[in-house]
């Protein structure tokens, strides 16, 4: 069994920490988060993803996974580091590296025999170089190591499938056999293996999301000039989908992207951009469209329900997206602020995500269900497209509300259906209202 240590148990260090036990490593998982590790240690989970838990119930039990909070113990014996710890964004825009320069710097003290690190944060273009500088300058003997970029490109929601069943697996280094047994690990997964150098295995973390940003944002464009001129963005994207050129994901107009991933990521890609003196002008045009996005659905609710002091909102959804308690970059934290700026009295309900969000909007009311959520509302707002949210008794909750009206952030119903129902309903970038005329001018 080959020793892997992985530092940093978020969403991704935790994943990949089970993933690769699962597999028949050994792995250790590491946190500075005491209370974190605490937790593993006695099967609970601190985040919640579909078939984690089991996953690592299953490993811990067979003795392939374990978690500490000691370097030392992590590092030792040891065959690989994966770097796995939290990149935030910056006062600038940049991404912060205060975590991955203190994860180094603690590798290059625990190692007691030679390493392969592998950088599974999404890092700038050029972090690579300048971990191996701290690995080099900080470690107290020279052991010899080499820097490994493994970008991770699991989803939150199903990033165990991501996991075992990768797109592609894409490596960096300047050392081609450290890269060739990095590579060995990742066999198993039968996934096409890219090998590169390692800024471009950095550059293709960022261009990837990148570039589903923009692909978000022009498919929310669309929808806004759709409005304008009473066509259905979900047919027209239908339409787009088929063809191979295009394909259909990441191309549901709503409120745009969240999380802890695109919106940071295109910024730091526009800032390292603008740092060597070029004019990100796309990447300028994907963030200022999906900010927009926030506002504009605001305003959608306020044109519906005319001046929003003291009207009783409710929103379905917190989380950033379906299937995770990520609220990071939410949009319905965004929307419920600025409601509650306008006057508006807002509760919420999510599955999942509102102990999160009650820390973060203490005066945030929360319902216990969608229907206790309906029960007096003037609207109800989808922020998330949990599936609990599809399948509504549709009746009861247009019976509960005091006005039925549903500002559909996420286009989950089908607006005639909706009209039927008795619903005043809005959804985003279909151009017709109520009574399935066009509501251009
Ligand atoms: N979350 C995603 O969906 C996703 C997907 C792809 C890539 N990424 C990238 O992966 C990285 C990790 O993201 P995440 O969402 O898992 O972060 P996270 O915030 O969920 O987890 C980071 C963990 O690192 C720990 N940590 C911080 N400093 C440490 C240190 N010095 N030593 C040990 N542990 C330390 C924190 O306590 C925390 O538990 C980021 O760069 C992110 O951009 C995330």
């Amino acid at each position: 069994m080959k020793k892997i240590a992985v530092v940093g148990v978020g969403y991704v260090g935790l994943v990949t920490a089970a993933g690769f036990s699962d597999l028949g490593n050994y792995v250790v998982a590491l946190d500075i988060d005491e209370e974190r590790i605490k937790g593993l240690k006695k099967g609970q989970m601190p985040i919640y993803e579909p078939g984690l838990e089991e996953m690592v119930e299953r490993n811990a039990a067979a003795g392939r996974l374990e978690f500490t909070t000691s370097y030392e113990g992590a590092v030792d014996g040891a065959e690989f580091v994966f770097i796995a710890v939290g990149t935030p964004e910056g006062v600038d825009g940049e991404a912060d590296l205060k975590y991955v320069q203190s994860a180094a710097e603690s590798v290059a003290q625990a190692m007691t025999g030679p390493l392969v690190i592998v950088n599974k944060s999404t890092v700038p273009v050029g972090t690579g170089d300048w971990v191996a500088d701290i690995i080099r300058t900080t470690q107290k003997d020279s052991i010899p190591f080499s820097v490994v970029s493994c970008p991770e490109f699991l989803r939150e929601g199903s990033a165990i499938l991501d996991f075992m069943n990768p797109a592609r697996t894409v490596l960096g280094s300047l050392d081609a056999d450290a890269a060739e047994r990095v590579a060995q690990l990742h066999l198993p997964l039968r996934a096409p293996i890219v090998i590169t150098d390692l800024r471009t295995a950095e550059m293709i973390k960022y261009a990837s999301n990148a570039f589903l940003a923009t692909r978000i944002s022009f498919i929310n464009e669309i929808a806004n000039i759709c409005e304008a001129l009473g066509a259905d963005v979900k047919e027209v994207k239908t339409g787009m989908g088929y063809d191979p050129r295009i394909g259909p994901y990441f191309l549901d107009a709503g409120l745009g992207y969240g999380g802890s991933c695109f919106p940071k990521d295109v910024k730091a890609l526009a800032h390292m951009a603008a740092e060597k003196g070029r004019h990100p002008q796309l990447l300028q045009a994907v963030m200022d469209i999906n900010d927009d996005r926030r506002r504009l659905l605001v305003e959608k609710v306020r044109v519906t329900l005319g001046d929003l002091k003291g009207k009783r909102i409710g929103l379905l959804g917190l989380t950033f997206k379906p299937n995770t308690d990520d609220l990071r970059d939410a949009p319905a934290l965004d929307i419920a602020r600025r409601l509650m700026e306008a006057g508006a009295l807002v509760r919420a309900f999510d599955p999942v995500g509102m102990p999160g969000a009650a820390k973060l909007i203490p005066d945030l009311a929360m319902a216990e269900d969608a229907y206790s959520l309906a029960e007096g509302s003037d609207a109800l707002v989808i922020c998330t497209e949990w599936n609990e949210f599809k399948q509504l008794d549709l009746s009861r909750i247009r019976d509960l509300m005091s006005r039925p009206i549903i500002v559909d952030g996420r286009n989950i119903y089908d607006p005639h259906e909706m009209s039927e129902f008795g619903f005043n309903y809005r959804g985003i970038g279909r151009g017709y209202g109520p009574d399935g005329e066009p509501v251009a001018d």
